[in-house]
């Protein structure tokens, strides 16, 4: 995820381009970087760091020009580094180009261009754009043809946009995948990758479409098909939104933002290459050794990782809270440790890889933020490109670091020879089903889920239960309720309540049980022997399960179903119910959802 914002009009525009891209920092903020059109040259000013400070350090408000295009990044190929920060150049300095999304065929088209005598200063796929630009600008000495030229050669997602030298009074810009859209003010047009860009300047939209391309000046603009060639007339779109709903997408907040975007963050978990998953792999099976660390929520996430790399890999890897790992681990030189963190900068996560490497051991970390504290340290890391996660809440990201945990454990299964080709092959289809029945659970279930949770919202104690893979899935769902919503919740493995728990148990106590698919058939009837315990008991049961409908009729107070899947994915569906059941909790009890009170984003003291 990155930020586009442009802008052509009658007076000097660098203010306005500042506003716009500070708007869109939600999007990314690891670098910064503009281009402007002074006296037909370009200038071109980019450095790492926050929109705010990258202005002030490089001066950009003193540039004075009528158009110019920015870009705030969010790396994800190449490092978070001055040179790998956008806008790129062609090698002859006519084009500057700010690019969102993925050149899929980056690498043939740059070593073609690199042949052809190109100089190539980054290691981003985008680079190879304006390089493209220059080299079939020479053939057609003419900007759109040389534009639609370079469309014809792409191959991925893009919204892309670019100020040439040759015509320095017009921005070209084009999609495919990524949004892209224009704000038609009076005197000034704008480009932006969301509505965010221009919204305090005017309300005007056009929506530009996969396959289209634009060329903007100050008084007017023309949208045209890649292919075709041929103008498209486009509706202005009136925007309804402020700036913050506009950063929200619409959503009432970043957290049910992100629970959202979790179909796509899984498709990105999914889409991560097989190598880096296969080397974070080889560092823990290379281990005599191994343990997965986190804490708060991925802790949650390595407890999930100690069960499926057993289910899977048949290992065992213990899982330990950051903050007990050096009172509890003995590590060497022959360990392997693996963290696990949204953030990379928690002081806990941090300080027991610190440890973990003054006794020599290897570590790896899954991690979602580049160039973090954690990323830099380890000698592994995967970064899981889940996009920023604002909300203090993590939802998407820790969900996609179970993904990514799956195909770890998959790939130690194939290694240990515990799965077939066959097995893993089938599993791995499992997975990449995912994202369509998150879709479909997020569009069929919400409004049940609000319903309910809206009815019971006035309960103050829960008990979340889950057995086997689902214990760490009830821990996880309890911690969203007890930090989003203020609720007691206790997440408990299914098997404890007859050791104590259920002495407490009557009409009084509520409780959660995340129940597996059928096929799955000891864990399904433990967890339902669970629920009967309590059910005996007049307490009240919320059961999610894969069941049609009535089939336990009896057994529940109140019954969530879930479409029939693998076994594999399950777990992973129930978390995203145990999100939304917190979520309208807390919207139900008045809660500041974002940022709930006492608590940080990123936690960086001991
Ligand atoms: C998550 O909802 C919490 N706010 C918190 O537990 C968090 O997961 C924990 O502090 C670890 O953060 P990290 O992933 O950034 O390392």
């Amino acid at each position: 995820m990155c930020g586009i914002s442009g802008a052509v009009g009658l007076k000097n525009i660098s203010n306005l381009l500042y506003e716009g891209i500070r708007n869109l920092e939600y999007r990314g903020y690891d670098s910064c970087g503009v281009a402007l059109m002074n006296r037909k040259h370009l200038v071109v000013r980019k450095n790492v760091g926050g929109v705010e400070e990258f202005f002030r350090k490089e001066n950009v408000l003193s540039v004075r020009s009528k158009i110019g295009v920015a870009h705030t990044r969010w790396a994800t190929h190449g490092k978070v580094t001055p040179l790998n920060t956008h806008p790129f150049q062609s090698c002859d300095g006519h084009f500057a180009l700010v690019h969102n999304g993925i050149i899929a065929n980056f690498r043939p088209l740059k070593e073609q261009l690199l042949r052809e005598g190109h100089a190539f200063v980054s290691e981003t796929d985008t680079e190879v754009i304006p390089h493209l630009l220059e080299k079939f600008y020479q053939e057609t000495h003419d900007v759109e043809a040389a534009l639609v030229k370079v469309l014809h050669v792409l191959e991925g997602s893009y919204a892309f946009a670019f100020l040439s030298t040759h015509e320095p009074d017009q921005i070209f810009c084009a999609r495919r995948e990524s949004p892209l859209m224009l704000g038609i003010g009076d005197e000034t047009k704008f480009v932006g990758s969301d509505f965010t860009a221009f919204i305090d300047q005017t309300k005007n939209a056009v929506i530009i479409d996969d396959g289209e391309y634009a060329i903007v000046s100050r008084d007017s603009y023309v949208v045209k098909n890649s292919v075709t060639l041929e103008e498209v007339e486009k509706p202005i779109v009136k925007i309804h939104w402020d700036s913050e709903t506009s950063k929200k997408g619409g959503y009432p907040h970043y957290m049910l933002k992100e629970i959202y975007e979790q179909p796509h963050t899984v498709t990105a978990a999914l889409d991560l290459e097989t190598a880096s998953v296969d080397e974070l792999a080889d560092l823990i099976a290379k281990g005599e050794d191994a343990y997965f660390v986190g804490v708060g929520t991925t802790y949650y996430v390595a407890l999930f990782a100690k069960y499926i790399v057993s289910q899977l890999a048949g290992i065992f890897i213990p899982a330990i809270s950051s903050d007990e790992f050096a009172a509890l681990a003995s590590v060497n030189r022959k360990s392997a440790v693996i963290a696990i963190s949204q953030s990379g900068e928690t002081y806990d996560t941090l300080s027991a890889l610190k440890f973990a490497r003054s006794r020599g051991a290897r570590t790896g970390a899954i991690v979602n933020v580049m160039g973090s504290s954690i990323a830099r340290l380890v000698d592994q890391v995967i970064l899981q490109r889940s996009g920023p996660e604002i909300c203090v809440i993590s939802t998407k990201a820790a969900l996609s670091q179970m993904v990514i945990l799956i195909r770890v454990a998959l790939r130690l299964g194939l290694k240990r020879k515990k799965l077939t080709r066959k097995e893993h092959d089938r599993a791995l289809g499992h997975l990449q089903e995912l994202p369509a029945i998150i879709q479909g659970i997020l569009n069929e279930r919400s409004g049940f889920i609000h319903r309910i949770a809206h009815k019971y919202s006035k309960t103050r104690h829960w008990l979340y239960l889950g057995r086997g893979i689902y214990y760490p899935i009830a821990l996880e769902s309890a911690l969203k309720m007890k930090e989003v919503a203020y609720v007691h919740a206790e997440g408990m493995p299914g098997g404890f309540l007859k050791h104590g728990t259920l002495a407490m148990i009557d009409q009084d106590i509520y409780s959660i049980v995340f129940i597996p698919p059928r096929k799955d058939q000891e864990l399904y009837q433990a967890t339902l022997h669970s629920v009967e315990e309590i059910r005996a008991r007049n307490g009240f049961v919320l059961g999610i399960h894969f069941d049609e409908r009535g089939k336990n009729k009896e057994l529940f107070s109140e019954e969530l179903m879930l479409p029939p899947v693998s076994p594999l994915i399950a777990p992973i569906l129930q978390l995203v119910i145990g999100q939304l059941f917190s979520y309208f909790t807390a919207t139900s009890l008045k809660r500041t959802i974002d940022k709930p009170r006492s608590l940080a984003k990123s936690v960086t003291v001991g």
